[in-house]
């Protein structure tokens, strides 16, 4: 049986601090899937392609030249984008929405299909994504749909932001994920959607504990 567990769910919905967290604990692989996304909107930006070019997007996701590193004296994935530490600069709201575009084009989807199935060895994979159970990962034996109102999630983005410096009002916030969820359901290729088979948990009024605590019930079931 493949040792994967996907993590999905929309933004702020504390996905990728779960996933990071339950890959410590059991020692197995990360797959932050939007991280691939952010960066091939991060090099359109960069390198001058339009966010609506697929011919272009999806060539440039296919060599995408990226390596996630591990930061020194922490359990950190960096990924290092064409040489350098993006770590930051990945992670700005402009680069989500870029990020949202460009995911809604099967080609780039279907360009970053194989790098993803590739993190999926025999030490065992967390796949952090939107669509890790319906697409990616048909097979997991265990998925999680993790989802949290989207005050909450605003409320969570606008506090993550403050941390790293970047002044964005709250309000501005919860347009962008409304817009950003909004884009992300309603795609035809692979929507944001819970899979058939995964487990449903609603993190508005739980800790990141408590969710992880859900996730380990899960698993020895
Ligand atoms: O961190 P946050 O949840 O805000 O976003 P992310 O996981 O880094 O993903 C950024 C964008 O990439 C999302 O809004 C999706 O449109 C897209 N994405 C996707 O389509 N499929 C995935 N497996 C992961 C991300």
């Amino acid at each position: 049986m493949q040792k994967v567990i996907t993590i999905d769910g929309p933004s702020g919905s504390g996905k990728g601090t779960v996933a990071k967290i339950l890959s410590q604990k059991l020692g197995w692989n990360l797959l932050d899937s939007g991280a691939l996304y952010r960066l091939v909107a991060f090099g359109a930006l960069k390198h001058g392609i339009a966010l609506d070019d697929e011919p272009a997007l999806s060539e440039f996701a296919l060599k995408l030249d990226v390596k996630f590193v591990l930061q020194e004296g922490s359990e950190l994935l960096i990924p290092v984008f064409e040489g350098e530490d993006v770590a930051k600069q990945i992670r700005t709201e402009e680069c989500g929405a870029a990020a949202s575009k460009v995911a809604a084009l099967n080609p780039v989807r279907d360009a970053l299909l194989d790098r993803q199935r590739a993190f999926a060895t025999d030490a065992g994979l967390i796949a952090d994504g939107r669509d890790m159970g319906t697409v990616v990962f048909p097979d997991a034996p265990v998925k999680i749909y993790l989802n949290a109102s989207a005050e909450e999630r605003a409320e969570r983005r606008y506090n993550q932001l403050k941390l790293s410096g970047e002044s964005v009002s709250i309000a501005a916030i919860l347009n962008e994920i409304r817009t950003r969820d909004e884009r992300d359901m309603n795609r035809e290729v692979a929507p944001l959607k819970p899979a058939d088979d995964a487990i449903e948990i609603d993190s508005t009024s739980l800790t990141i504990d408590q969710v992880v605590a859900r996730i380990s019930e899960a698993l020895s079931n």
